[in-house]
């Protein structure tokens, strides 16, 4: 294993380095001027924290439980498309990485690695399934069907694209997918590699109503409806059946200029959070992030870019890293903020 950062920053400014401009532009980049994708970062920073002293914090626990099941903590990898573009273990090196530390693996609808892949992979770890309506719904349908016999935990419904983002950088690099490179869900709808990234996600239905999600959740998985913003909608997903929502804002790359997530979360907890679960993302990138996001109220917390720069960096070994970083980092919170347990933690910790 290759010398790997010592610092969670440390992994974007390497994986910065060593990522060609097309996929970096992928990743890295938000919609139109940014605003959203700068914002989600800074509304985290803005929080300020007004920690406990003299509590005795010798022994801390990050132990939550997500869906009606226990974790040892609250984090879960966000679902993103493409892994291979970053490196060559692709989704199965973040989800081995995922069950090192005991995190549930997202996989995503456009990954280059199909969910029998996945199943077979050896990473054994709870397993959700993110799902992109297609206009073409039996691919659709075959998917999610075939994400319940795969072990697969969870649904988790994107609702914030039925038209992609414009992701500036992106259209003025052009970048076309590698023809060769595998995207499973795409086989047989002539779509795939070879196209610019905008093409490959034009399969998804911009008809998608509250009343497909209905359909979804008749299912046998529960549905996590992904990038809520609202408390009327989150309202919504209640209604039609979701099990939890993701205060999300697709990390910054739909549209852009709308609410950082640390703003739209407590309007949400405040609405549903009694009656499901409610998880965020968008702007994650220290411990003190998660700890202020759970303090908020959010049972879960997904996390994208960081895992797509360890991965970059060093494969699965790198995308552990940044996991274990992470959590040492929510670990020290905890302790520092005079909340041992992360359970206990409440908005009081908050002193604006
Ligand atoms: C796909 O979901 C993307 O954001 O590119």
């Amino acid at each position: 294993v290759e010398d790997l950062p010592p610092l969670l920053t440390g992994f974007e400014a390497a994986a910065r380095e060593r990522l060609e401009p097309g996929p970096l532009s992928y990743y890295a980049s938000g919609a139109g001027a940014e605003i959203t994708l700068r914002e989600n970062v800074e509304a985290w920073e803005r929080l300020r924290l007004a920690p406990r002293m003299l509590v005795g914090v010798e022994t801390r626990d990050l132990s939550t439980t997500l869906l009606g099941r226990p974790r040892p903590h609250p984090l879960v990898t966000a679902p993103m498309a493409f892994m291979r573009l970053a490196h060559p273990d692709g989704e199965l090196g973040l989800a081995r990485a995922a069950a090192a530390t005991g995190t549930p693996f997202t996989l995503a609808t456009l990954a280059n690695t199909s969910q029998e892949q996945l199943a077979a992979g050896g990473a054994e770890t709870s397993r959700w399934f993110q799902v992109y309506v297609f206009r073409d719904r039996g691919v659709t349908d075959a998917l999610v069907e075939a994400a319940a016999e795969h072990g697969f935990e969870a649904l988790v419904l994107t609702v914030d694209l039925p038209v992609v983002g414009l992701r500036e950088t992106d259209v003025t690099l052009g970048y076309e997918l590698p023809a060769d490179m595998p995207i499973p869900a795409l086989e047989g709808l002539n779509a795939g590699g070879g196209q610019t990234l905008a093409a490959s996600l034009s399969v998804i239905d911009p008809g998608l109503r509250w009343s497909d999600l209905e359909l979804l959740a008749d299912g046998p998985l529960p549905v996590i409806v992904k990038g809520v913003l609202r408390p009327d909608d989150a309202r919504h997903a209640i209604d039609h059946g979701a099990a939890a929502v993701v205060v999300s804002n697709h990390g910054g790359r739909q549209l852009d200029t709308v609410l950082p997530t640390a703003d739209a979360l407590p309007p949400i907890v405040d609405e549903v959070g009694g009656e499901i679960d409610v998880l965020v993302d968008g702007g994650i990138r220290r411990g003190t992030d998660v700890l202020k996001a759970v303090a908020l109220g959010a049972r879960g917390v997904l996390v994208g870019r960081p895992l797509l720069w360890g991965l970059t960096v060093g494969g699965e070994a790198g995308a552990r890293r940044v996991l274990e970083l992470l959590l040492e980092d929510l670990d020290r919170s905890l302790a520092l903020a005079g909340s041992p347990r992360l359970s206990d933690l409440v908005e009081s910790l908050l002193a604006n």
